[in-house]
């Protein structure tokens, strides 16, 4: 099981510090929320923030692109430094060549879908993903419930990827904390984000990783 702290619940005006406090906890990946205020009500990072987080920090960046026409950032986010580059199935009529795209500028493609998205909606595309994000609340913000409807998904899509003999990650993102981390793992999940549950523990970072790392021990 991979641990993929989100720096959307972290202070952006140090985010270097941030990285750094996750890596020494033992943190897997660095999440990276990218929001565009149109597919999301919200605004965070361009390509020069990952470039510059690229810099910071060994960890591998797991870039979770919510934004319209991701097509046409494809390349930038890469070059930037994504190892992983996730797309929405909502933003494309046809994801297969977008993640061919992904793939081909030499990242890991990812694909995502809403809570109120059938989960029928990335079967088809489960061979040419690297990974599956299943969203546990609606994209946008940091700290919002865990929506109990994922597991039905991650369920299905454990099981297909396993019927399939695919070996792509098992993403979980939103709502993750110390209290139902172990029970979203039994359901066959690889890689866990966790945003406010690591950057706003009174302990730091750095402590909330070890804490995660226990609770899953
Ligand atoms: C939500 C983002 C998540 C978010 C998770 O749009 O995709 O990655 O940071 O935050 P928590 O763990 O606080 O739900
Ligand atoms: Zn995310």
């Amino acid at each position: 099981m991979k641990l993929a702290p989100s720096i959307l619940s972290a202070d952006f005006a140090r985010l270097a510090d941030a990285v750094a406090a996750v890596e020494r906890g033992g943190a897997d990946w660095v999440h990276v929320d990218v929001m565009d205020g149109h597919f999301v009500p919200n605004l965070t990072f361009g390509p020069k923030m990952v470039a510059d987080l690229r810099r910071a920090t060994r960890l591998p960046l797991d870039v979770h692109l919510m934004i319209e026409h991701p097509d046409q950032w494809v390349e930038r986010y890469v070059e930037a430094g994504a190892s992983y580059l996730t797309v929405h199935v909502e933003t494309l009529p046809d994801p297969a060549p977008t993640l061919a795209r992904i793939r081909r500028a030499g990242a890991r493609a990812g694909l995502t879908l809403n809570p109120e998205t059938a989960v029928e909606s990335v079967l088809p595309f489960l061979p040419l993903a690297d990974l599956i994000l299943v969203m546990s609340v609606r994209p946008g913000f940091g700290g919002q419930r865990f929506i109990e409807e994922a597991i039905a998904k991650i369920r299905r899509v454990r099981h297909e990827l396993d019927r399939a003999r695919l070996a792509a990650e098992l993403e979980i993102d939103g709502g993750v904390k110390l209290d139902n981390v172990r029970r979203v793992v039994a359901e066959g999940v690889s890689v866990v984000v966790a945003g406010s549950a690591v950057f706003e523990d009174g302990e730091g970072a750095e402590v909330a990783v070890r804490k995660f790392r226990d609770a899953l021990a």
